[in-house]
C-alpha cells in the first residue's frame, strides 16, 4: 500500500514509561478493535541483542544504523507474542531486564531512531494499528487519530515488573528493579531526540490505581466516542 493510502488507516498511539501497562493494554486493545499491533520497544531490544551478538559496540551509531534495516524480524500475531530474529525465537532474550537497559542505550542515538522509522510506519495497515512505545504520538504517528499516554508511579511499575518476571520464573530483586526503572526513565526522558513525553494532544491516564480492564475500557471509550 502506498504511503498516501496508509495515511487513512487509523492509528491509536499508546506511549508511556516502561511498566505502565502499555504492552498488555495495547495488545488487548488491538484484539478488541481487530487492529494490528506494533511493539516498537521490541525493535530497539532486538537491535541491541543483534548488535551484541555481532560484537558491535552499543554506542557505535553508524554501525547500529546500518544494521537496523538488515535485521530479519518477525512477530507472532494475535495472542502469540513471540518475536523472531533471523529465524530464531528470541522472545525470552529480549524480554530480559538487561535487554531493556541495552535498548534504551541504542534508542538514544538519532541515526538508530531514523533507521527504525520506516520499519515502524510499515505496520500501519488496514483496518487499523495500535502502536505501543515512547514516541508513537510525538514522532512516528503524529497524525494518530487518538493518542494516549499511560503512566504510573515508579514504585508501582517496579512492583508490576517484579510480579511479571517472577511469574515467568525469572529471579529478580525489587530494589534493583526500581533502580533500573528510574535510570531508564531518566535516560529516556532526557535524551535529545524523541524524549519520552506526552504529545500535546494526548490523553494522560495515571494507571497507578487502575486495573488493566479499567484502563482498556477508558481507552476504548476514547476511541469510540
Ligand atoms: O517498551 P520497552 O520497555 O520494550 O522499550 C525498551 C526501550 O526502548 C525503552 O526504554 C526506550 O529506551 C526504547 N524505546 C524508544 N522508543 C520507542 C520504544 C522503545 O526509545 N518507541
Amino acid at each position: 500500500m502506498k504511503e498516501m493510502d496508509t495515511k487513512r488507516v487509523p492509528v491509536l498511539a499508546i506511549d508511556g514509561p516502561g511498566g505502565a501497562g502499555k504492552g498488555t493494554v495495547s495488545r488487548q486493545l488491538a484484539d478488541s478493535l481487530g487492529w494490528h499491533y506494533l511493539d516498537s520497544g521490541a525493535l530497539y531490544r532486538i537491535l541491541a541483542l543483534a548488535a551484541t551478538r555481532k560484537g558491535i559496540d552499543l554506542n557505535d551509531e553508524s554501525s547500529l544504523a546500518a544494521l537496523a534495516p538488515e535485521l530479519d524480524i518477525r512477530f507472532g500475531t494475535g495472542s502469540d507474542d513471540s518475536v523472531w530474529l533471523d529465524g530464531e525465537e528470541v522472545s525470552a532474550h529480549i524480554r530480559h531486564e538487561d535487554a531493556g537497559a541495552m535498548a534504551s542505550v541504542v534508542a538514544a542515538l538519532p541515526a538508530v531512531r531514523q533507521a527504525l522509522l520506516l520499519r515502524q510506519r510499515a505496520f500501519r495497515q488496514p483496518p487499523g494499528l495500535v502502536a505501543d512505545g515512547r514516541d508513537m504520538g510525538t514522532v512516528v504517528f503524529t497524525d494518530a487519530a487518538q493518542k494516549v499516554f499511560l503512566t504510573a508511579s515508579a514504585q508501582e511499575r517496579a512492583d508490576r515488573r517484579y510480579k511479571q518476571l517472577i511469574a515467568k520464573g525469572i529471579d529478580v530483586n525489587i530494589g534493583d528493579l526500581l533502580t533500573d526503572i528510574s535510570a531508564r526513565d531518566a535516560r529516556d526522558s532526557s535524551r535529545a531526540v524523541a524524549p519520552l513525553r506526552p504529545a500535546d494532544d494526548a490523553t494522560v491516564i495515571d494507571t497507578t490505581h487502575l486495573s488493566i480492564a479499567q484502563v482498556v475500557d477508558q481507552v476504548l471509550t476514547l476511541v469510540t466516542s
